[in-house]
């Protein structure tokens, strides 16, 4: 279905996210019917450069990541027509009338920030200054949403001079994942789960985000940043929130996103003995966290795993165990449910202990497992076996399933003026007050992170975390 007619202005349109995620992401839509034939793009940079130069560079973004779609010159070349380019100082005077001349009264208005935090206030305030900003207009901004709570509140305060909070969508593009939000469609459309989410059958929880990557190119940011802050605070924290949320009453803004938050002030603060940081070593291969970060001394983690517990009536006594890392053994994003032990065993204690286990895999592969217990076939007496109930859901949906990347969806979902799927601001602010003491203590008392091999499954002690509870983590699968 398509949507309204809209001007979407890019700010750091020739930036990394815009040119990976952002642009492709915009012309898949276009190719899947999604974006009228009216609506505009304009790009808007500190770079002088004309509409000319700037298709350039975004055909050649569409080249490398749009993917199969990009093979249809046509339609690169219509979308193109729709794309503009205006350059504009963020911190200053010049380039804002030439935009506002772009901008249409009939059209959804949407200004993307895809820069740092620091240039938030100066865009809000500009777009209001200038007359660039309506009413209904929206602004997109991308993580990071502060460094801490008391950065996010100062951001939160500075945006809500300019925009109501009805406007401001803040991405977390982990909920525009197909998988993310098939949670929500698990959970709340079948009536088999949610009799048994709660702490009575469920013995614990495990997320897991494992990247084979390192930190790359991203050192100066991530150095100041590691895995709390860059992941745990929002991705993991969203993961979380979905899986232990009450069921909202509707699928709307508020509704979500107040159950979401309920779960984040839920939260007990973590012992710093349930705490794992860890850094990659070098191998043969490639250097280790130091040298990618050119800080021989730097205590940043590039690994996290955790234990944290939601203190409510459903999931009181049930751990959730948290983890993330760069360059792990293989890319696995999952969550694991696993239930408790049968109450009792009619078969004896020679059948072995078995238990459900439903895991949600996030990516790569799509789909959801859960264990059953069966009989193994054969005679001799009742053994059991845990078999996987397996649907992956490109079997399952077929291979032409449209499963748009997060962005494309997260981007229809701000002209179409739907916030469902974005974070409030209370929310992020909730989150930070979460994971500061954490990051606070090991920064007073100068906690070193544990070095752990590239291709590893992140720090021993990690796994010591879930042994010493007498669990263990599902293996991340090369
Ligand atoms: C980003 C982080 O938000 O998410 C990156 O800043 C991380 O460090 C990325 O690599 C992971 O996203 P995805 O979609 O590849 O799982």
């Amino acid at each position: 279905i398509p949507v309204d007619t809209f001007d979407l202005v890019i700010f750091g349109a020739t930036g990394d996210l815009a040119r990976r995620k952002i642009l492709p992401g915009l012309f898949r839509r276009y190719c899947s019917g999604q974006m009228p034939a009216e609506a505009q793009i304009i790009g808007a940079a500190r770079s002088d450069m004309d509409d000319g130069a700037f298709r350039d560079l975004v055909r050649s973004a569409i080249e490398e990541f749009a993917g199969s779609a990009a093979g249809d010159a046509d339609q690169v070349e219509a979308f193109l027509g729709q794309v503009h380019y205006e350059p504009v100082d963020a911190k200053g005077e010049s380039g804002w009338e030439a935009l506002k001349s772009h901008m249409r009264d009939h059209a959804v208005r949407a200004f993307y920030f895809s820069v740092g935090p620091s240039l938030f206030g100066d865009l809000a305030e500009r777009l209001r200054t200038f007359g660039l900003a309506t009413p209904d207009s929206r602004i997109v901004v991308e993580k990071p949403f502060g460094h801490d709570l008391e950065s996010a509140r100062a951001l939160n305060r500075e945006l809500a001079q300019y925009f109501d909070e009805t406007q401001i969508y803040r991405i977390d593009h982990y909920l525009g994942k197909e998988t993310v939000q098939n949670l929500m469609a698990v959970r709340f459309g079948n009536v088999l789960f949610e009799p048994l989410w709660n702490a009575q059958f469920v013995d614990h929880i495990q997320i897991t985000v494992a990247e084979t990557v390192g930190v790359g190119g991203r050192g100066g940011y991530y150095d100041s940043s590691g895995a709390m802050r860059d992941m745990v605070q929002n991705h993991l924290m969203q993961l979380l929130c979905l899986i232990a949320m009450e069921p909202p009453a509707r699928f709307e803004p508020d509704s979500v996103r107040d159950e979401k938050l309920k779960v984040i002030r839920a939260l007990d603060p973590v012992e710093p003995h349930h705490i794992v940081r860890g850094q990659y070593t070098a191998d043969e291969k490639q250097p280790g966290y130091r040298a990618h970060v050119e800080n021989e001394r730097s205590r940043t983690e590039s690994f996290v795993a955790l234990k944290a517990h939601v203190s409510n009536w459903r999931w009181a006594g049930t751990p959730f165990y948290l983890r993330t890392g760069k360059m792990l053994r293989g890319r696995t994003s999952e969550i694991v449910v696993a239930f408790k032990d049968a109450p009792h065993s009619i078969f004896g204690a020679e059948a072995g202990r078995h238990r459900n286990e439903l895991v949600i895999r996030l990516q790569p592969n799509e789909g959801m497992t859960l264990d059953v217990t069966i009989k193994e076939p054969g005679p001799g007496g009742m053994r059991l076996v845990d078999v996987p109930l397996d649907m992956t859901f490109a079997d399952a949906l077929g291979p032409d399933a449209d499963m748009p990347d997060a962005y494309e969806r997260l981007i229809m979902d701000v002209i179409r003026g739907n916030q469902t799927l974005f974070m409030r601001g209370d929310e992020v602010e909730a989150a930070w007050a979460w994971t500061d003491p954490m990051i606070d203590g090991w920064e007073r008392r100068g906690d070193v992170p544990k070095p752990y091999d590239p291709g590893s499954s992140g720090p021993e002690d990690a796994l010591m975390l879930m042994h010493r509870d007498g669990r263990r983590w599902r293996d991340i699968k090369a």
